[in-house]
């Protein structure tokens, strides 16, 4: 595991757009997995900067979410789909046909998130772009969840829901295992209030009751922390 304390939180969405960056540079189709939340939203706007600079091509990218509200449609203001368009998306240049993300809107959730593990069990992720919730969860993976699970319909907590400010009590996640099959990861964390997550990551045993825990056997980790999120850490 690579550490990258920074010293703000733009710095940390800097330092996480170069280094996807230089992936691209070294892969021009990358498979890339994105995430959603508050954490890389100034990585996506250095991302975009960086594209109208014509530092940077994503035209042969293909990408992944990591999760989605179950119900949801996709123009809701709340959906990860909305999300990921506005912020990023809508200001590259890419073919749509490119842009896997999991089906909020599906009548049979069982089988979208049985095709979708098909489909990035196909393609690969090379890179994925993670976050950590206050409790430690990945994409939607709550604590408790399996290092065996792949992409499955969640019962969200209170707590990320009351995080999140979501009313929808399900969504449809990536499990640890498919995340784990990336070939490299890079988590962002920023902020105090994700200090105790990292502190287990790095420093904590390996514990299903915190599942970012998990990510300590990956072999190509980075964890990129600003320092309010390192302020726990020996
Ligand atoms: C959310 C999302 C995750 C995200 C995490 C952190 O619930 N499901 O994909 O990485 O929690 O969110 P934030 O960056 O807003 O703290």
């Amino acid at each position: 595991m690579l550490i990258i304390e920074t010293k703000n939180y733009k710095e940390l969405s800097k330092r996480a757009s170069n280094l996807v960056i230089d992936e691209i540079l070294k892969k021009p189709n990358l498979v890339l997995a994105l995430s959603t939340g508050k954490t890389p939203l100034r990585m996506y706007k250095f991302l975009i900067k960086e594209y109208e600079n014509k530092k940077v091509d994503f035209s042969e990218i293909t990408f992944f979410n990591l999760d989605e509200y179950y119900p949801i449609k996709k123009n809701n203001k709340n959906s990860y789909n909305y999300y990921l368009n506005k912020k990023f998306f809508n200001h590259i240049s890419i073919k749509r046909s490119d842009i896997n993300l999991l089906d909020g809107e599906t009548k049979n959730p069982k089988k979208e998130c049985l095709d979708y593990e098909r489909k990035i069990k196909k393609e690969k992720i090379d890179l994925v772009i993670l976050g950590v919730g206050v409790n430690g969860h990945i994409g939607f993976n709550e604590p408790s969840s399996l290092n065996t699970s792949k992409t499955h319909v969640v019962k969200l907590s209170d707590e990320t829901r009351k995080i999140n400010k979501t009313k929808n009590i399900y969504a449809l996640t990536t499990g640890i295992s498919t995340i784990m099959s990336a070939k490299k990861i890079i988590l962002l964390a920023n902020g105090k209030d994700k200090a105790k997550a990292i502190k287990r990551l790095v420093e904590g045993p390996i514990d299903k009751d915190c599942p970012v825990s998990f990510l300590k056997k990956h072999k190509n980790l980075i964890v990129i922390i600003d320092k309010p999120a390192a302020s726990l850490l020996k």
